[in-house]
């Protein structure tokens, strides 16, 4: 991390809603760092509006403009690294990544998942846990790893599945508790609370070895050992 405010560069595919949040978080002072840019691999996603709206640098790379998986992964690298980024946050970013990108910001690349991984990686998620009659649903806040949605979780917001409920208003309710969990790494690691050596995610220094979580109004902090 550099020694002045870190930058954070944020990836988005579409709404962005929690871009949003990290962003009022950070204008709030409750996240000290700078948001450098935000990257959409989509034109027009609604969430560049946002952050142009908020005087934040935006950048548009397409995928469907290059010819390989690796070729879009290098041009990110080259853009992004003109914006200095200590920690990339994806946000609702559709796109599989490679290991040409994943190593270049290795241990500084962070996501949001909509599920209480391990279990549901990949698409899906609010269906797959209602038709397994899961009682909870939430989110996952992870390192990522070259594996999909497989990187040591960090932090869990979690919800009940409700009566009735179908994935659209689980989806909404999951959406709530990730608005308050991602911010809240955020500020783990602009605090020095958390943080990475290699694939390590450590809290106060010491191996993470079960995720922190959001339930009820509550934060409990991760387990350590
Ligand atoms: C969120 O549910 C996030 O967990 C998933 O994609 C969705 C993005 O929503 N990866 P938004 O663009 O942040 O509103």
């Amino acid at each position: 991390m550099s020694a002045t405010r870190p930058r954070i560069a944020i990836l988005i595919s579409g709404r962005g809603s929690n871009m949003r949040a990290l962003v009022e978080a950070c204008r709030a002072g409750d996240i000290n760092a700078d948001i450098a840019c935000v990257l959409s691999n989509k034109a027009g996603a609604p969430g560049l509006d946002y952050a142009a709206a908020h005087d934040i640098p935006t950048l548009t790379i397409s995928h469907s403009d290059y010819p390989s998986r690796e070729a879009f992964d290098a041009a990110m690298n080259q853009a992004l690294d003109a914006y200095r980024p200590d920690w990339l946050l994806l946000a609702g970013f559709m796109r599989i990544l490679t290991p040409v990108f994943i190593d270049h910001f290795a241990g500084r690349i962070f996501n949001i998942h909509p599920s209480l991984l391990p279990l549901y990686p990949g698409l899906n998620t609010h269906q797959r846990a209602l038709e397994a009659g899961d009682t909870r649903a939430g989110a996952s806040v992870h390192l990522v790893t070259a594996e999909l949605d497989s990187g040591p979780v960090i932090l869990q917001g979690v919800v009940d599945v409700c009566e009735g409920d179908d994935a659209e208003n689980l989806a909404a309710r999951v959406l709530g508790a990730e608005h308050l969990i991602y911010p809240q790494v955020v500020k783990w690691l602009t605090q020095g609370e958390l943080s990475i050596d290699g694939q390590r995610c450590l809290f106060r220094g010491s191996d993470i070895i079960k995720p922190g979580r959001w339930y009820n109004g509550r934060l409990t902090e991760p387990e350590t050992h």
